[in-house]
């Protein structure tokens, strides 16, 4: 199969290794020459180090290698059977680059976009045959990330959207189908694991470092909120929590947060500005400092972080679910194979019991009177009929 790339970036490059190693033939394309450079010198050491793992040879280097060319005309990518866009995130660009990438490829060519934040109805509205544009989107690194989610616009064909997830699950990639929704599954889920936290901390109820001691211990998550934004840098994930409260007709429960803005405002980007919620070294290592004496966190406070931010996810999931932005199933693995979560959130909810989500939720709706904390309406019936969601 003939892939072809558009953007060498973080996205682009990352998904071309993924393409290669399966076999395809991949086209890597950008305009800018020096992004094209800086792919292939990446990938040179990243393939290196496979080795030196031992989890690839010297022979499997060069077939992956030989998989990759690297172009810098659009032309280039005619002969695809499937193009995957990954440029910088602005609609009009994307557009152009759509329309003018399909008076170069066949009729029976799909053409894709990795987009976060975008609607794939509005990129493929820029198509002369709509039906063949899908939205394929990765998680960063993509040769890591075992998801994609995979999401029809209203004009995708079957046969498009049965092509695009046959060819993503060849490249061994678990695939989650999402409708195309504002942060599609992951970027939705995701908010309260964040936004509760921060407000949690904007409370005063406790520090950064007791939440995510909080959230890590009790929760099993590999890094806590405030490690995991410093991580993501506070300027890129405020943006997406940003994005997603706007697409969203700014409802209440996705609300950004003054203390992530003030941050990003700073410069207090996490890891790659040395300063964030904590403090790095030159290498990128946390400064043990400014993280925490775990023997003086209170058991009582650790529970409460924990099980308000927990029921706030379980409740977004929940509510996805209600609205059919995917099955019960892609929900939980979006967030597993996604985000790394120790557990599906559908599959925690009935660890817990449904009961106790409700309760939770309603406890934290008669608390703050603040619509961020209304309970989903299928929790709501489920707990009524005493099901569960597996
Ligand atoms: P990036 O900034 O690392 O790379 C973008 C590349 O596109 C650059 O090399 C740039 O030279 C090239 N480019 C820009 N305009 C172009 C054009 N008109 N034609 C050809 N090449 C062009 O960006 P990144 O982070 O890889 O993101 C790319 C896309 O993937 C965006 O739509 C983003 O929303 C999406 N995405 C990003 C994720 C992330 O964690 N960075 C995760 C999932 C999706």
């Amino acid at each position: 199969m003939n892939v072809g790339i558009i953007g060498s970036g973080t996205m682009g490059s990352g998904i071309a290794q993924v393409a290669a190693s399966s076999g395809c033939k991949v086209k890597l394309y950008d305009t800018n020459q020096a992004a094209l450079d800086k792919a292939q010198a990446a990938l040179e050491k990243i393939l290196a180090r496979l080795i030196e793992k031992g989890r690839i040879d010297v022979n499997e280097k060069n077939r992956i290698q030989a998989n990759i060319s690297y172009v810098d005309t659009l032309k280039d990518l005619s002969d695809s059977n499937l193009t995957i866009e990954a440029i910088v995130e602005n609609l009009d660009i994307k557009k152009k680059v759509f329309s003018e990438l399909e008076s170069y490829v066949s009729k029976d060519c799909i053409i894709a976009s990795n987009t976060s934040s975008l609607s794939i109805a509005s990129i493929a509205a820029s198509l002369k045959k709509p039906e063949r544009c899908v939205g394929i989107h990765f998680f960063n690194p993509a040769p890591l990330m075992r998801l994609v989610e995979v999401i029809p616009a209203i004009q995708t064909s079957y046969e498009t959207l049965e092509k695009a997830i046959d060819t993503i699950s060849s490249w061994k990639k678990t695939v989650a189908v999402a409708k195309d929704t504002p942060g599609f599954i992951v970027n939705r889920v995701a908010r309260p694991f964040y936004g509760e936290a921060l407000r949690i901390y904007e409370e005063g109820l406790a520090d950064f470092a007791t939440i995510d001691y909080s959230i890590k211990t009790l929760g099993g998550f590999r890094m806590g909120p405030f490690e995991l934004m410093d991580f993501i840098g506070n300027d890129v994930n405020y943006t997406v929590t940003e994005t997603v409260f706007t697409a969203f007709y700014f409802d209440p429960r996705y609300k950004p947060s003054f203390t992530q803005k003030r941050f990003a405002e700073a410069g207090y980007l996490g890891r790659k500005s040395g300063i964030g919620y904590y403090e790095y070294d030159d290498n990128g290592k946390k400064v043990e400092a400014s993280d925490i004496n775990s023997n003086i966190v209170d058991t009582t406070l650790s529970e409460t972080i924990f099980n308000r931010v927990l029921v706030m996810l379980i409740n977004e999931a929940a509510d996805a679910l209600f609205l059919n932005v995917a099955t019960a199933e892609d929900i939980d693995n979006a967030m597993t194979k996604g985000v790394n979560y120790p557990k599906g959130l559908l599959a925690w909810a009935d660890e817990k019991g449904i009961d106790w989500c409700v309760t939770q939720l309603d406890n934290l709706y008669h608390e703050y009177h603040e619509d961020r904390y209304r309970c989903s309406p299928l929790l709501r019936k489920m707990n009524r009929e005493n099901k569960t969601f597996f």
